[in-house]
């Protein structure tokens, strides 16, 4: 494709915009944490104090078991972006993505935009990222090696989009051989491979191939926060009737049913896809979730109020987990795992 670079920077930019606004949510599909509650338990014995979230995340220790959703990189605005949340990630110590660094193989132009978070943060997991229609065409991986080595990366993640990609004007819909290059790169990279959504949610059955195939972590990303069928609808006609707006696997049922392959598999459950409170996050994690994950409310909030208001809004979202763990009798986030939440209609 000619003009490549700025065809890439130029839609990231318009990612930028459009996730700043709500026009791009899910409309009439939910990720249906909302028919969940907890379970109260009248004689908690909790100590309050001592609850730790304190947990490991490609081998390194993170005060909460939080990440920042992949998000940007590859365009001027995305320097300050990435450099404002590797400062709060860093702070918090908590886990980092950058977005597609796709464009980083183009040119050296825009290098600085991904390499700032490394330097913001030394300590913290970082994840790489790159989408699957790349590399189900590689021939050789020495090129994501780069991108790893590039941003000091702990894991690399795949993004799988093709709901997004089919509603892209410019989308590349062809993911042929995807699986078995999977399998080829996680032999062949330094860092563990990770496997996210953008949105549109992964099923177990999905998942099962995935870990078949050697990933170490599945982050759902599904449906009912951000819609990237409909980010790429308004970039191309904005007929926001489009019936593909909704299209995906709701979160909740995703992470519901992916963590049933913990009996079968060793790997990282991330639950991820409209996480916007801290009872969203607490139902993640009681579904099974071994970390959960945001991105654009956490973009809204930076943009709104800086690295500052980021990390208040997710050490607030913990203290709300904190204290339903108390409420509920879960001393720890693995006790907060086992029947701490029903369907509502079990009430009824
Ligand atoms: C501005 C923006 C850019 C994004 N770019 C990427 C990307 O480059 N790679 C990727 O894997 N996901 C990307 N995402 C998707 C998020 O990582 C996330 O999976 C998705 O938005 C669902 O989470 P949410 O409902 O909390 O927004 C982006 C999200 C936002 C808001």
């Amino acid at each position: 494709m000619k003009n490549n670079d700025s065809v890439t920077s130029k839609r990231k930019k318009e990612h930028i915009e459009l996730c700043l606004t709500d026009d791009v949510a899910f409309k009439n599909k939910t990720s249906g944490f909302e028919k969940y509650d907890f379970l109260h338990y009248a004689i908690t014995e909790v100590d309050i104090t001592k609850i730790n979230f304190e947990t490991k995340f490609l081998k390194k220790k993170i005060n909460y078991p939080f990440l920042i959703s992949c998000m940007t990189g590859g365009v001027e605005a995305a320097e300050s972006i990435n450099a404002r949340l590797s400062v709060a990630a860093n702070e918090l110590n908590i886990a980092l993505g950058v977005g597609s660094q796709r464009q980083a193989l183009e040119n050296k132009s825009f290098h600085h935009t991904y390499k700032v978070i490394r330097e913001n943060a030394p300590r913290i997991p970082i994840l790489g990222n790159i989408g699957a229609a790349q590399v189900a065409e590689m021939k050789s991986f020495e090129n994501v090696q780069y991108l790893v080595d590039l941003v000091e990366a702990d894991g690399m993640v795949i993004h799988i989009n093709p709901a997004q990609e089919l509603m892209q004007p410019e989308g590349d819909t062809l993911q042929e051989g995807l699986l078995k290059n999977i399998k080829k790169l996680v032999k062949y990279l330094s860092v563990p491979v990770l496997v996210k959504e953008v949105g549109s949610g992964i099923s177990k059955e999905a998942a099962e191939k995935l870990l078949d195939a050697g990933v170490n972590g599945i982050d759902v990303a599904g449906a009912g926060g951000t819609s990237w069928a409909g980010v790429e609808i308004l970039r191309n006609d904005g007929n926001s009737s489009n019936e593909f707006w909704d299209w995906g696997l709701p979160t909740s049922y995703c992470i519901k049913e992916i963590y049933r392959l913990k009996k079968k598999y060793k790997f990282t459950l991330i639950g991820s896809g409209g996480i916007n409170s801290g009872v969203e996050a607490a139902k993640a994690f009681a579904l099974g979730a071994d970390l959960v994950a945001s991105a654009r409310i956490i973009l809204q909030e930076l943009s709104k109020n800086g690295a500052e208001g980021v990390i208040k809004l997710i050490t607030g979202w913990f203290d709300t987990i904190r204290k339903i763990m108390y409420l509920t009798g879960s001393g720890s986030l693995q006790e907060f795992r086992k029947n701490k939440i029903v369907k509502k209609e079990t009430f009824y």
